[in-house]
């Protein structure tokens, strides 16, 4: 699967550095040339030496190497790869990113690479979920920066916690996905996700019970198959898919905001529970228990998919989904009517279900020649069919 294809190892400080090494070999193994980059800290924790016989190429260090400026310059470095891999990421190395500084060879190299990047972040704890490194993850997957990880777990400094380096497999499989040769190779798709939070007053919100759990399978299954992925999710609890350009928002009328920001696109997944109402009247002051009750005045939000579907630039194919307690397909029927979606992936979401926070679900399928049944299944394996279908539908199959 990577057999020829050519990689930029950017191997950042951290004592995570040593898994790098497992890495290039893992890679080299799977047929990958791996051209090393070594940052100044990365070197305090792997030698050069080691990383040069593994990957069995010079190590390049250094921004002012005048001999490489007269061989090959690095600008032809950071191009010259199918796949810039940063790993480990460091706290300040992300920084530097998200600012587009260029003061060392790493951050000159990824502010002028025009090939697809991945980053797999290592830090302490804290620093990674400090609101600074947060502001700097937004930043970079709205850039359309690929991330893998951070993992769970004990860290080297003695803590527990999100930060540690992804396993090198699973920054293999990353890699793997990032350069896949998919059927939805070069088609731009955009997925809602999760619930919205429609603001009460500044602690209270109105909002509905969805995890995010399908939108974020059918989205790293559309990226598996080639896809240039916009993920626009709401406050959901699952992760946001690998390999996606994540948008995150609150409310509806951001969510419809970001929606019509992304488009034009070949095709776009509305699986979000987007609240259909917000409060009239939010107050910026959080509302007193005073003895007399609040009245909420509700009013009806903008409906996402209905103006997508209607509007100027609508995708060729627009998905929309249909959670219903009662008649679901008689319901899902006339919703696909009345909103001017393509398809409508119709669910039950029964209590009895389990399917709302669940990890299976149980769809019909509503396409202009009828309704299919397909049986319970995980979620994961929905969206793959989903995935697929969306793939043979724009390549002009049934
Ligand atoms: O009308 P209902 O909420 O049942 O429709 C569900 C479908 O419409 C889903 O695809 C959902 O993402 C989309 N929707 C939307 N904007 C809304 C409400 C629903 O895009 N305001």
């Amino acid at each position: 699967m990577l057999h020829g294809k050519r990689l930029l190892l950017i191997i950042g400080g951290g004592i995570a550095a040593y898994k790098a090494l497992d890495l290039i070999r893992r890679l080299r193994e799977r047929g990958a040339q791996v051209v090393p980059v070594l940052t100044r800290a990365g070197a305090e924790f792997v030698t050069p030496m080691s990383v040069a016989a593994l990957s069995g190429h010079k190590v390049h260090r250094e921004l002012f190497d005048l001999t490489d400026e007269a061989e090959m310059g690095h600008i032809q470095l950071s191009r010259s790869a199918d796949l810039v891999v940063v790993a480990p990421a460091t706290a300040d190395l992300m920084a530097k990113m998200a600012q587009g500084r260029a003061d060392d060879l790493a951050s000159t190299l990824l502010l002028a690479t025009d090939t697809p990047v991945l980053v797999a972040p290592a830090m302490n704890m804290r620093m990674w979920d400090h609101p600074a490194t947060r502001r700097n993850l937004a930043v970079l997957q709205q850039d359309g920066i690929r991330f893998v990880g951070p993992d769970e777990g004990s860290m080297a400094c003695g803590e527990f916690g999100p930060g540690r380096l992804a396993e090198p497999l699973a920054i293999v499989a990353a890699i793997e996905a990032a350069l896949a040769d998919g059927p939805l190779k070069g088609r731009h798709i955009i997925v809602t996700s999760g619930p919205t939070h429609e603001p009460i007053d500044p602690v209270r919100y109105i909002a509905n019970r969805s995890s995010g759990a399908q939108g974020s399978a059918i989205g790293r299954a559309l990226a598996a198959l080639g896809a240039d992925v916009t993920f626009i999710t709401g406050p959901a609890d699952v992760a946001a898919p690998e390999g996606t350009r994540v948008i995150r928002v609150e409310t509806a009328r951001q969510m419809l905001d970001a929606v019509q920001s992304a488009l034009p696109a070949d095709a776009a997944v509305f699986a979000a529970a987007v609240a259909d109402w917000r409060t009239a009247d939010a107050t910026d002051h959080k509302i007193k228990k005073n003895g007399t009750l609040p009245v909420l005045s509700l009013i009806e939000n903008p409906d996402i998919l209905a103006t997508v579907s209607k509007g100027a630039d609508r995708p060729a194919l627009v998905v929309g989904f249909a959670a219903e307690t009662d008649d679901v397909i008689a319901h899902a029927t006339a919703k696909r009517l009345r909103k001017g979606c393509d398809w409508i992936v119709a669910n039950d979401v029964s209590p009895a279900t389990g399917i709302m926070g669940g990890t299976e679900n149980e769809v019909t399928v509503i396409r202009p020649d009828g309704a299919e049944v397909w049986p319970r299944m995980t979620k994961d394996m929905v969206a793959s069919r989903l995935a697929r279908s969306i793939a043979d539908t724009l390549a002009g199959e049934p």
